[in-house]
């Protein structure tokens, strides 16, 4: 039979979802698990009346409300159907055929996805011996060649991050044409001061872009919105670049009324960090070299038992996500679900 589809699509991992089964905990996909914010609900609802109309292509309230609260201008601003989408937008505005794109390895399992499906070739550099970036071998794979380097701080799916000296350096070591983009999809729940946030330390790097999520912490992993900040041209560039209208009308509404409750996503995400220290202190009693997290998950570098440590998890009713030979990925959720995690432990 004759192809219809590229054929380097077969080599290409599919992403694979946390998996959800009905009466099951679900901690694979680093969701927060306290319902939508205060007001979200009913910002749906209202917009929902409007359906039978285009969004504001140019999300202009969203990105004003975003800009003041990053207190930045919103020409630097651009949004798309979840931070994963602009990964996309930002691979198609960088990349050619044939160019390559650096980033560390394991990290979020999109990238090489995104890399492939624009025809940048990626260039995998192994994560150091404790799961996180090697920055100083990430810049040393920078060729002439390189457009774009994804740096994921703090880094899915093993949870490390970066203190500013190395960022500093590693920053200072990269030309100026090439695109660094701080993927900071977890940045709320960040608590050691000396992980610096990406746009107060390096906003003024034009070659600097910042990639947050309101699916996280924000609770709006459903509705699939995400945004940037970047230099007026590369936020042009990406905007020219966006899928027309992929910021929903639902979606620009429940984003503006979820801003709007940034104290209780201060609470939750409070409380997701305590929980989070709780979990990493029980884990270690059994597997003490799970590495610190700045994330809402845990990491646990099981290796080649990471499947069947899974499967075991699951016979106890709680779905964890493992990356079969590296490790598993736990989801901090409320202290009944993360209960239900330990005890699966034991
Ligand atoms: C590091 C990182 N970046 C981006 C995303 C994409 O999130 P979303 O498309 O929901 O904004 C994720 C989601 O898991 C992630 O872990």
């Amino acid at each position: 039979m004759s192809r219809l589809t590229r054929p380097d699509l077969d080599a290409l991992p599919a992403y694979v979802p946390g998996r959800t089964i009905p009466g099951s905990i679900k901690l694979a996909s680093n969701e927060v698990p306290y319902g939508p914010l205060p007001g979200v609900l009913e910002a749906i609802t209202e917009a929902a009346a409007g359906v039978h109309r285009y969004p504001d292509m140019g999300v202009v309230a969203l990105r004003d409300a975003l800009a003041e609260r990053l207190g930045v201008a919103p020409e630097r601003i651009a949004t798309g159907c979840g931070s994963v989408a602009l990964a996309e937008h930002l691979f198609r505005a960088t990349c050619l055929p044939g160019d390559e794109a650096v980033y560390s390895w394991r990290s979020f399992e999109a990238y090489p996805i995104i890399a492939a499906t624009s025809g940048a070739t990626s260039v995998k550099v192994p994560n150091t011996a404790e799961h996180g970036h090697d920055l100083p071998a990430m810049a040393a794979a920078v060729t002439g060649k390189t457009r774009i380097i994804m740096v994921c701080n703090p880094n899915n799916p093993t949870g490390t991050a970066l203190r500013k000296p190395e960022l500093d350096a590693f920053l200072d070591a990269v030309p100026e044409d090439v695109l660094v983009v701080l993927d900071e999809a977890y940045r709320e729940f960040v608590t050691d001061p000396s992980v610096p946030d990406g746009l107060v330390t390096y906003g003024d790097r034009p070659n600097v872009v910042v990639l947050r999520t309101l699916s996280k912490a924000w609770g709006l992993a459903g509705l699939r919105i995400g945004y940037l900040v970047a230099s007026p041209e590369v936020a042009a560039a990406v905007r020219k670049v966006v899928t027309p209208f992929s910021a929903s009308l639902l979606a620009q509404a429940a984003a503006l009324a979820a801003l709007r409750a940034s104290d209780e996503m201060s609470r939750r995400a409070a409380l997701v960090i305590n929980e989070r220290e709780r979990v990493l202190t029980a884990v270690r009693k059994i597997f003490p070299e799970v590495p610190e997290s700045q994330a809402n998950f845990v990491w646990l570098p099981l290796g080649d038992r990471s499947a069947a440590f899974a499967e075991a998890c699951e016979r106890g009713g709680v779905i964890v996500r493992p990356f079969q030979g590296d490790g598993v990925r736990v989801t901090i959720g409320t202290p009944e679900e993360n209960d239900a995690f330990l005890s699966t432990l034991d």
